[in-house]
């Protein structure tokens, strides 16, 4: 065998990571890189925060794993909390482990609970990789080599109002959406487009979601992106931070969804004790330091000083708190090759836009001084 046993991605020549503390990482020559987007928004609270690794060493010492059919109270515990941060009527949870199981429940819920086959999303919109959520996915790269996909789903422009006014009649079973589109190249919901959406599924009858999977947990500058617009859906999928870099995923929905669901579904490893003490401990540390206050306050910063670069290098910058994408007028793999010469671990969000997304605990000096790289290799660029 040559070079590593990993299927995908093919590997690549960089850094190896092997120690992370807040929004630092060491490599195993000891050099230090600031992740900007390293920890691809699982990172929230930064790498191995200490809180969330003592709440998994403890509950691994005590119970690693038991069945979803019993009660574990870290599990009830974890619950609580997450349904304690939602408006009221999400109090209904299904824990699994990743954003894409996640959005799968969603999908079969609905379908399930309205007896609909329709599902619509939007253009640009990222989902996952399984089929479900792959059907839901924009992109055609990542969808035409697993063809053919789920049937029933249709694509909307994003925040265009008449397109999904027309698209959602009283065959559609779920209108799913990012509030902030993260992987599709930082694009930020327009209050009238996601007020429509919760109005046009009401009036037919069908189930309003929200992939939060990037955007929850503090990072956009609310607990939950969906805060900002006021509008309550009828389900939310949350992953990524959720449990402080644990793997985790959750479908929240209302009891009406749950008392109209038909069927089953389950997931082995879904709610493990190992994740919920990881997510209640996540979720402490998040609502005590008040995290999303700092995204709002840093990404308003970052955003505002990237303002000032020259137009002719930069189209756009785009996002909220500390999801924030840098749309270039050139490719953006060379800037990325260049910040991480420099020791800034970032990311992209398809070719030409570069997308941070910092642990919220970020230090400002660290922000900073990836802002001030960032100047320089889109200067030199
Ligand atoms: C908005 C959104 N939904 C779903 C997913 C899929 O999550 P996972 O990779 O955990 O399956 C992602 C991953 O980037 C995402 O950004």
């Amino acid at each position: 065998m040559t070079g590593p046993a990993a299927f995908f991605p093919p590997p690549r020549v960089g850094p190896v990571i092997v120690r992370g503390e807040g929004a630092s990482l060491w490599d195993r020559t000891g050099r230090r890189f600031v992740d900007l987007g390293a920890s691809h928004g699982v990172g929230n609270l930064g790498a191995s925060h200490p809180e969330v690794v003592r709440a998994i060493q403890r509950q691994a010492a005590e119970l690693l794993y038991l069945g979803t059919g019993y009660d574990v109270p870290v599990r009830t515990q974890f619950l609580d909390r997450l349904v304690g941060l939602m408006p009221p009527s999400l109090d209904r949870v299904f824990l699994s482990n990743s954003g894409t199981e996640a959005v799968e429940a969603a999908i079969k819920f609905a379908r399930s609970a309205t007896g609909r086959p329709k599902v619509v999303a939007a253009m640009r919109g990222f989902h996952g990789r399984t089929f479900g959520a792959l059907s839901a996915t924009w992109r055609r790269e990542f969808r035409e080599p697993f063809e053919p996909l789920v049937p029933g789903f249709e694509h909307v422009p994003f925040n265009d109002v008449a397109a999904l006014t027309d698209a959602v009649d009283d065959r559609t079973a779920l209108v799913l959406l990012e509030p902030v589109q993260g992987e599709g190249g930082v694009h930020v919901a327009t209050p009238e487009f996601l007020a429509a959406a919760r109005a046009r599924t009401t009036a037919v009858g069908a189930l309003l979601g929200f992939d939060e999977v990037q955007t929850g947990v503090g990072r956009t500058g609310r607990m939950f992106a969906f805060e900002r617009w006021g509008v309550v859906p009828d389900l939310v999928v949350l992953a990524k931070s959720l449990a402080g870099g644990f793997p985790i995923g959750a479908t929240v929905t209302t009891e009406d969804v749950r008392r109209r669901f038909r069927g089953s579904h389950h997931s082995t490893f879904g709610g493990n004790p190992i994740a919920c003490a990881a997510g209640a401990a996540a979720l402490d540390v998040t609502v005590r330091e008040r995290l999303w206050e700092r995204a709002e306050r840093l990404g308003e910063y970052a955003r505002e000083r990237l303002g000032h670069l020259p137009t002719e290098k930069v189209r756009e910058v785009r996002g909220l708190g500390l999801l924030i994408g840098l749309e270039l007028r050139g490719r953006v793999a060379p800037y990325l090759a260049a910040l991480e010469e420099r020791g800034f671990l970032a990311l992209p969000a398809g070719s030409t836009v570069l997308r941070l997304l910092p642990p919220l605990v970020i230090a400002e000096d660290d922000l900073r001084a990836g802002l001030e790289a960032i100047e320089e290799v889109v200067d030199r660029g």
